[in-house]
């Protein structure tokens, strides 16, 4: 299964995109988490020091996966992947290094490439963190073209909700039909409601709601690793909306490409 993480800026994508990596390699499933963010922070969710975030070797950009002068998927992973303590590997796709360096197309071109291996045989499933906005739908070809499920992060504000009422459109234009919103901090049980009557309004299928965690606002704040123990709330929450998810996409590419 390849899942692209998707939404507004600071809903909370990196946060959930972890905690679902981590979710996925704790249960054993062979895990690979991108970080195509050109400020990237997915490493540092996943458990990793900030130092240590900061060494990991980006991809090179105009890399196309598979093309015969390239790398295969095994190679790359080989070469660039880092293990992180719960056992996802890491790839860091895309670092903005250089003041005037020029856009980032060619990685996302690399990512894309990248998604659109036989990734089965390396990864039961990948998972990528996605910069905000909707230029990753647009970019030629886009990022995601190969992703089977585009999860949809939301906060409680109209905003986020029309950010993903766009991103459902413009998916299922590059062909990709399994698009949920999930809400994220929520103060319950008055934004269970916000989310169910903005998303039937906006025809964002939801997924679910998670709740504004005190763990994960105190993790961040303190600089350390959001454990199982202080991440326990919204983990349930999660484990809940997996499990409805699960039942919902049966997946032709966990078995292929
Ligand atoms: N459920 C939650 N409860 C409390 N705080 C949360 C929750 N989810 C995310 N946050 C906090 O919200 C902030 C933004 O989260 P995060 O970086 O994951 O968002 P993002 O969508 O990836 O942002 P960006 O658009 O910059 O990539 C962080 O401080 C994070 O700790
Ligand atoms: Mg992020």
């Amino acid at each position: 299964m390849k899942l692209g993480v998707v939404g507004k800026g600071g809903v909370g994508k990196t946060t959930v995109c972890a905690m679902l990596a981590r979710t996925y390699a704790r249960r054993g499933e062979r895990v690979v988490a991108i970080d195509t963010d050109s400020n990237p922070n997915l490493a540092v969710s996943l458990g990793l020091s900030p130092e240590d975030n900061e060494a990991i070797p980006v991809l090179p950009r105009a890399l196309i996966v598979g093309s015969p002068s390239s790398l295969t998927a095994e190679q790359l992973l080989a070469e660039y992947g880092r293990p992180t303590p719960d056992g996802v590997t890491m790839i860091s796709a895309i670092k903005v290094t250089q003041a005037g360096g020029g856009c980032t197309c060619s990685g996302h071109a690399t990512v894309r490439s990248l998604l659109g291996q036989v990734m089965a045989e390396h990864a039961d499933v990948t998972l990528v963190d996605m910069e905000a906005g909707l230029e990753h739908l647009s970019r030629s070809g886009g990022t995601l073209a190969h992703t089977d499920v585009l999860l949809v992060v939301m906060e409680p504000s109209r905003k986020s909700v029309i950010t993903a009422a766009r991103t459902v459109t413009l998916a299922h234009e590059l062909g990709i039909d399994r698009i949920f919103g999930l809400g994220n901090k929520a103060r319950l049980p008055a934004d269970e409601g916000f989310f169910a009557d903005l998303c039937a309004e906006y025809d964002v299928p939801l997924a679910g709601v998670l709740p504004y965690d005190d763990g994960v606002r105190a993790a961040d704040r303190d600089g350390t690793d959001l454990g199982a123990d202080s991440g326990a709330t919204i983990q349930d929450a999660l484990d809940q909306v997996l499990a409805e998810l699960e039942s919902a996409w049966t997946l032709p590419s966990s078995q292929g490409a």
